[in-house]
């Protein structure tokens, strides 16, 4: 992975250009990164805040020959390989919260997006792209991601090299997308549960068809999370936005 890197001091998003790359047969593990992004998007159609300077801004681009169902995996499998890369790098503690958002002290330092061209099939492209919150320091967030943001900076109490968080996370990217194209899906999930901060909570998940709450009992072999309501019931969410709450 990372063999061809596209390169962009500003860009609107490097998603949109890792698409249009996708669609002229641009090869498997080719890197998208920018400086900074004009409108940098996350999960849901929200806006991502993407200043120049102080975080990473990427999107791969894969082409696993996979029916798209399996298209959540790589949100999973991207969390553990980010975390591995924060380890690496800063040796600090993080934690996942299901489905794609790493946080540090209960604040997000890292959020992923995947994205797919697919027919019913199979997957033609799958773009995952990782927005990680590096040197901002705290007067760089504005007010309202003040609550919610930190960055490795912040939490590790110096400067750290972008140019190394990005190699370590293309290693470990490639590393486990090669053992789940070998493996399947069990060694991961594996190290995500022991990463996730969700699991054995008390949690409220909104969803697009309402709000559930119950305990997160972890996730199935698909990605999916498994949580239990008081009345005993077990659903499956497959898109939500969760909250700890308390019991
Ligand atoms: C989220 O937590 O909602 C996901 C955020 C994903 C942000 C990254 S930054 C690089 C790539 N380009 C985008 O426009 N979004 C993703």
């Amino acid at each position: 992975f990372g063999r061809n890197v596209v390169y962009f001091d500003s860009v609107d998003s490097t998603q949109k250009i890792a698409h249009q790359l996708a669609q002229d047969q641009a090869p498997e593990g080719t890197l998208v990164i920018a400086e900074e992004q004009k409108t940098g998007r996350g999960r849901m159609a929200r806006a991502w805040y993407s200043p120049s300077g102080t975080g990473i801004w990427m999107s791969v681009l894969l082409r696993p020959t996979l029916p798209p169902q399996k298209a959540p995996q790589f949100t999973l499998i991207t969390a553990v390989a980010v975390v591995q890369a924060i380890q690496d790098v800063c040796d600090i503690q993080v934690e996942i919260k299901w489905p794609n958002d790493i946080l540090v002290n209960n604040r997000k330092i890292t959020g992923i997006l995947t994205e797919l061209q697919a027919d019913s099939e199979q997957i033609h492209s799958l773009i995952i792209g990782i927005g990680m919150n590096v040197n901002q320091q705290t007067d760089d967030f504005p007010e309202e991601l003040l609550d919610i943001a930190t960055s490795l900076s912040i939490a590790k109490g110096e400067i750290i090299s972008r140019a190394k968080v990005v190699q370590h996370v293309m290693f470990h990217l490639e590393r486990y997308y090669k053992i789940y194209m070998e493996k399947g899906f069990a060694p991961i999930k594996l190290l995500w549960e022991s990463y996730a901060l969700s699991i054995g909570k008390h949690i409220t998940a909104r969803t697009m068809n309402g709000t559930l709450t119950g305990i997160a009992l972890g996730i199935t072999d698909e990605g999916v999370l498994l949580l239990e309501d008081e009345n005993g019931t077990i659903h499956q969410i497959y898109s939500a936005d969760i909250e700890w709450s308390s019991k």
